[in-house]
This record gives structure tokens, sequence and C-alpha cells, in this order.
């Protein structure tokens, strides 16, 4: 039986992924082998050497101390692209506002209260001023083709418009993923030239801070839409605005407002509201309590920020998980023990990331009640579950 304390709350639909016959959900556990956690602050927190996993329901961990859980052995889950549905969603919305003027349409309908009748005839006058384009048949550029930029791909054939994709780093699992009739770019320059819409859907780092500059708007054709549903700092503000003012850019519809992008004619800002939607929430708990039940039972990692993917099938009477440093002779100190038990290993993974390593051998056998101190004893060994 693991006991799991949540240190926010965490939607009943994550925890009812942890049956009760296995899982015990106490939010008063001072020995918990689980925590499952939103933005609850962990740094101060004592970490317990009961703790094996930490299940993070969303994508950034800074709110826990992962060094330090590396340290004494700890996996840290977090749930990429749990909330990439929503986004996606919500980018689509964004293709109608950017095109069809449809915020600073609305604001003008709430103006117009007080003229009574006068109202529907007003509305017919005025109505010109907001015509925009279709979106069909219509050029998309989408740079990042990741868990959302895949979406937002895929859902842009569906109405109808060309979709061109820029992604130097695509993974095979968003490759997979994506329909074949969005057209590769291998160059950046592919998507600015030629789109008519542009939206972005790459990571904030040091090398695409400032991704969209003056330099890349000077490249995009006359009039280009532009959706930031990802990171504010990858656009240029100051560019941007001045290519809005020079009619280089017609729209630019954001998910992240800024002092100096608030109430500019030619821009949308959405109040962060990508992945604000109750099935985010829930897909992030789904997910978060999986991972963590999968490693706490059979041992598998998969979306850990600071151990690598280690997932098999189960063979043999026992799996035997080390986690460890990425040192020579770990693996072989490891057979060794497991040899001179005299065990038959029917499967054996071993992976490294960065200084952590984890090895997970399926071994037939009878096993001697030291195992795991013999294991332990070895240096650089942090530690050994035998599941
Ligand atoms: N608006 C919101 O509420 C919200 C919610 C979730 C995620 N996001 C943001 O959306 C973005 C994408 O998220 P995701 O879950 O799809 O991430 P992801 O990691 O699945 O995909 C990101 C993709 O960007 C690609 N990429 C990296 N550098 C690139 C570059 N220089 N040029 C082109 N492509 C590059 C990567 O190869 C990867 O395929 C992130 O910035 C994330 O922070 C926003």
């Amino acid at each position: 039986m693991y006991t799991i304390k949540t240190l926010n709350s965490i939607a009943a639909a994550g925890l009812a992924r942890l049956p009760a016959a296995q899982f015990a959900v106490d939010n008063n556990a001072d020995a918990p082998a689980g925590i499952l956690v939103r933005s609850a602050k962990m740094h101060e927190m004592p970490l317990p050497d009961s703790l094996l996993a930490i299940g993070r329901a969303g994508a950034g961990v800074n709110n826990i101390p992962v060094d330090a859980c590396s340290e004494k052995g700890i996996v840290v889950f977090n749930t990429p692209g749990a909330n990439a549905g929503a986004v996606a969603e919500l980018t689509i919305g964004g293709l109608v506002l950017a095109s069809r003027n449809v915020a600073p349409a609305i604001r003008w309908a709430d103006a117009l209260k007080g003229q009574g009748d006068a109202v529907p005839g007003m509305v017919e006058k005025g109505k010109g001023q907001f015509v925009g384009p279709e979106l069909r048949g219509k050029k998309l550029g989408v740079v990042g083709l990741g868990a959302i930029g895949v979406k937002v791909a895929n859902m842009a054939l569906h109405l109808g418009m060309q979709v061109y994709g820029y992604d130097p780093y695509i993974s095979v699992e968003a490759a997979w993923n994506l329909s074949g009739e969005v057209i590769h770019c291998a160059q950046l320059g592919e998507i600015l030239s030629q789109c008519d819409y542009i939206t972005l859907h790459l990571p904030v780092n040091a090398s695409t801070k400032g991704f969209l500059n003056a330099s890349a708007l000077a490249s995009c054709k006359q009039g280009v839409r532009v959706l930031n549903f990802a990171r504010g700092e990858l656009v240029d503000n100051e560019a941007l605005l001045a290519a809005l003012a020079a009619g280089k850019v017609a729209a630019y519809v954001t998910d992240f407002p800024c002092e100096a992008l608030l109430d500019q004619p030619g821009v949308t800002c959405i109040p962060h509201l990508g992945a604000s939607t109750p099935e985010s929430e829930e897909n992030c708990a789904v997910m978060a309590a999986d991972e963590l039940a999968d490693y706490l039972l059979n041992g598998n990692i998969t979306n850990s920020v600071n151990l690598p993917a280690v997932t098999q099938a189960r063979a043999g009477d026992k799996r035997i998980c080390v986690i460890h440093k990425n040192e020579p002779g770990l693996i072989a100190g490891i057979t060794a023990v497991t040899t001179g038990a005299a065990l038959n290993i029917e499967n054996m993974v071993n992976k490294s990331r960065g200084n952590m390593a984890y090895t997970m051998l399926d071994a037939t056998g009878a096993l001697p009640a030291d195992l795991q101190a013999q294991l332990e004893a070895i240096p650089g060994v942090i530690r050994v579950r035998i599941l």
C-alpha cells in the first residue's frame, strides 16, 4: 500500500486513477511514498525518506526542489502536453479573432448601449469598418510542432487552410501525429515570406527570446496576422507595435498581455486563458497520477524532469530498480551483485540523464534477503527498490 499526499486540490478524475487496493490518499501523511502537487511551493518543505516520487499536475516545476530530489533519489514527474487541446482550441479561436476584428467590433457594439431603437440601424451602418477575411484557402504558418503546434496545424487543415510547419527539432512522436498535408518548411524564412497567418508554439529560452523581432517581421508578408499563445517574450513588442503601425502586421492576438500591448489598435489581448479549462486541469491530474502510479507499482518512468524515460513490460519474478549516479562501473557493480545472488536477468535497461541514471532489471530466482542492502552499498547508488 502506497500513501499519497496531495499538496493542492487535485481533480477527482486524477485521484480516481489510484486504486484503493494499492493507494491511500492521506493529505496529512508524514511519510508519504508519493506527492501530487499543482502550484504549492515545496522548496522549504522537508523531503521525508519515505518519498519516492512527486507528480506535478502541470508543466513547470519551479515550485519543486528538483536538484534536492535527485540527490535523494526522488523522481519528479510533470505533465507536458496535458493542456495542449485547450491551448490549440483557443488558438483556433484566435485565428477568427485576428481575421474578423471580433474584439474591437464587440467593444464598438457595446458602446451603442443607450441608443434605443436606433441600435439595429447603427449596427448595419457601422459594421463595414470591421470586415475581415475568411480563413479558408489562406496560408497558416505554425512555428513549433510539439504537443500544441501539431494539434493547431491539424485542426487548421479542417478549416480549409494551407498549413506550413517549421520545427527543426520535431520529435518522432509529433511527426507521427502531424498530418501529411502539412507542408514542411526547413527554413523559418519560408513561413515568414509566404504565410498570411503565423502562430507561435515554441518554448521561450535564451535562443528564442525575441524570436519575432524587427528583422523577422520585415521578412513577413504585408498584412500578416500573428498569434502568440506560447510565451510573451517570444515577440519583441516594440518591433511588433511598429509593424502594426506601418501596416506590415494587420493583427496580433496574444495570450500574454502587458502594459505596452493593452488598448493598442490591432492588438487583441487575452488574459492567459490558453489552458484555463476544467478539462485541462483534469488531464493534468490524470496524467500525473498515472505517471506516479506506474512508477510506484512498476518502476516505469514517463515524463520525469530529473530521470530518464524508462518503460518496459514486466518479466521474471521480481523487478529491481536502481537510481544511481551516471558514473563508470555502476552497471558492472549492480550485475556483480545479481550474479553473486545467482539471479537470472530476463531483461535489463539502463538509461542516463545528465548526472543521473536508472537501471531496471527483471530477474528470476530466489532473492537473498540482503539483496537491497548489497545494492545500496555500491558507491554511487542512490536508491534501490525491489518490486
Ligand atoms: N497559453 C497557455 O496557457 C499555454 C499553455 C501551455 C503551454 N504554453 C506554451 O506553448 C508552447 C508550446 O507548448 P507545447 O506543450 O506544445 O510544448 P512542446 O515541448 O510539446 O513543443 C514545443 C516545440 O517547439 C519546438 N521548438 C523549439 N525550439 C524551436 C525553434 N527555435 N523553432 C521552431 N520550433 C522550435 C520543439 O522542437 C517542440 O517540438 C510553450 O511555449 C509553452 O510554454 C502556453
